[in-house]
């Protein structure tokens, strides 16, 4: 049984769950070559926002392979979750937090959907507040997806993500009720009960039968007491990679 917790076997791990040995189907050779192109996007010199997920965990990846070939110097990262921490330290790459730091040059992120004004739905692993944070503060803002990723409207497919603190989840599921969403609170796997945040808050997953105007969508979230961030994220992408198959081959779009 797996029960040592030292740091190189939750890096297995992490390697493990992200499917990060293997890119037998489209999906994954898709998320790893706009995690490569992206961490190409990075110049030397900068600091770099570090997104979670599995598309971005090839971001990191690549940009830990570039810094150990000499191709790439003097980056340090700033990570938007546990999850991203542990994979800097896996493949090299130096971390700072937001207090030793006045900007970020740019930010490497994934999302759950993306309209055509790129505007996203963000937080399917929970980590859309430090995500948000981080992808707002940096320069320039790269998404990276798989081609799946791309709706016309958002709220399509995913629902919305709202992170609340513990003792308000009851008013708030009732406030977004109220509003027309349909919540529901997300549960951990492999694990009884709720899912918990980075922050130790809970995530309540809301469907909306359509989202007309998610830049009003998402203050008027905001304003309920007791959420502390949902992941609806508007007019901040300044870059969209997105991985296609075409031919049989792994291709990336830029949007
Ligand atoms: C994390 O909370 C999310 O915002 C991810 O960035 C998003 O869910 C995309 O993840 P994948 O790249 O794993 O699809």
């Amino acid at each position: 049984m797996y029960v040592n917790l030292g740091y190189v076997h939750l890096c297995e791990f992490f390697g493990a769950v992200l499917g990060m040995t293997t890119a037998a189907d489209p999906v994954k050779l898709m998320k790893q070559e706009v995690g490569k192109a992206a961490a190409f996007e990075v110049s030397s010199g900068s600091i770099v926002g570090l997104g979670t997920g599995s598309t971005t965990a090839y971001a990191i990846q690549y940009l830990g392979d570039r810094l150990k070939s000499g191709d790439l110097k003097d980056i340090v990262g700033v990570a938007t979750s546990f999850q991203a921490e542990v994979l800097a330290k896996q493949y090299g790459i130096p971390l700072t937090t937001l207090d030793a730091i006045d900007h970020i040059d740019v930010a490497i992120d994934g999302a759950d959907e993306v309209d055509p004004q790129k505007n996203l739905i963000k937080g399917g692993g929970a980590a859309h507040t430090r995500e948000k944070v981080i992808d707002y503060l940096a320069n320039r803002f790269i998404v990276v997806v798989d081609s799946g990723k791309l709706v016309d409207r958002l709220g399509s497919v995913f629902p919305v993500p709202v992170e609340v603190i513990p003792m308000a989840v009851a008013p708030v599921i009732q406030a977004i009720q109220k509003l027309g969403g349909q919540p529901e609170l997300r549960m951990g796997v492999k694990k009884a009960g709720p899912v918990i945040t980075d922050q130790g808050n809970m995530v309540v997953d809301v469907k909306f039968d359509r989202i007309d105007d998610p830049e009003n969508l998402e203050k008027v979230l905001n304003n309920i007491p007791g959420v502390l961030e949902n992941g609806i994220f508007v007019n901040c992408a300044d870059l969209v990679l997105v991985g296609e198959v075409k031919d049989g081959q792994p291709v990336v779009r830029k949007i």
